[in-house]
């Protein structure tokens, strides 16, 4: 079967799942499908619920921003959630929330066969490498998903940016860092 065959029949069984979340949309994914770059945030927020895509509301003008900074465009790359419909009150996904759609988001990565992703926030580093401690252990670094095989490059979330401008600098060089390995291969 095609990619997008795949990706109609997985968005089909994560709409099952609807019923967990009513009065939600399923916010699935944007970009390319064909990128060797999967981006993965956390969850949508109001603006993403409302357009049913990720990362449109002001975090994701901050995402926009860091593509653009390593010369990315949002179109060029792939982008999903950790989980697909918007937890009530903009509150994190919990734990057994980002369980429940850790099935789909492998499926996903599988499917979209990437050779880089880029985890946006702490939800994504937990979901993808199990990392609970605080986020400055791991951001700005390359480490190995050993479950998928593939190369993970972690960033602070943009609405953390937003609360944390200080850290944006830092941020900007974990881009570029994440950047010099893509362009290479
Ligand atoms: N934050 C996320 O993690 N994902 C979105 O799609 C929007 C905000």
């Amino acid at each position: 079967m095609g990619k997008l065959k795949d990706l109609e029949k997985l968005k089909k069984s994560i709409l099952k799942a609807k019923n967990k979340f009513p009065g939600k949309n399923l916010v699935f994914a944007d970009g390319n499908c064909n990128s060797k770059i999967m981006i993965i945030g956390e969850a949508p927020g109001r603006t993403e619920d409302k357009l049913q895509l990720p990362f449109v509301g002001r975090a994701g003008k901050i995402l926009n921003e860091l593509l653009s900074y390593i010369k990315l465009d949002r179109s060029k790359v792939y982008i999903t959630n950790v989980v697909n419909f918007r937890p009530d009150e903009n509150r994190k996904p919990t734990e057994n929330e980002i369980y429940f759609f850790k099935k789909f988001l492998i499926k996903h990565i599988q499917i979209i066969n990437p050779k880089f992703l880029l985890l946006v926030g702490s939800t994504a580093a937990f979901a993808i490498l199990n990392h609970s401690a605080p986020l400055a252990d791991i951001r700005g670094k390359w480490i190995k998903s050993k479950e998928l095989n593939l190369d993970a490059f972690t960033i602070y979330h943009p609405a953390y940016l937003l609360r944390q401008s200080a850290q944006v600098a830092v941020t900007k060089k974990d881009m570029l860092k994440f950047k010099t390995k893509v362009t290479k291969s």
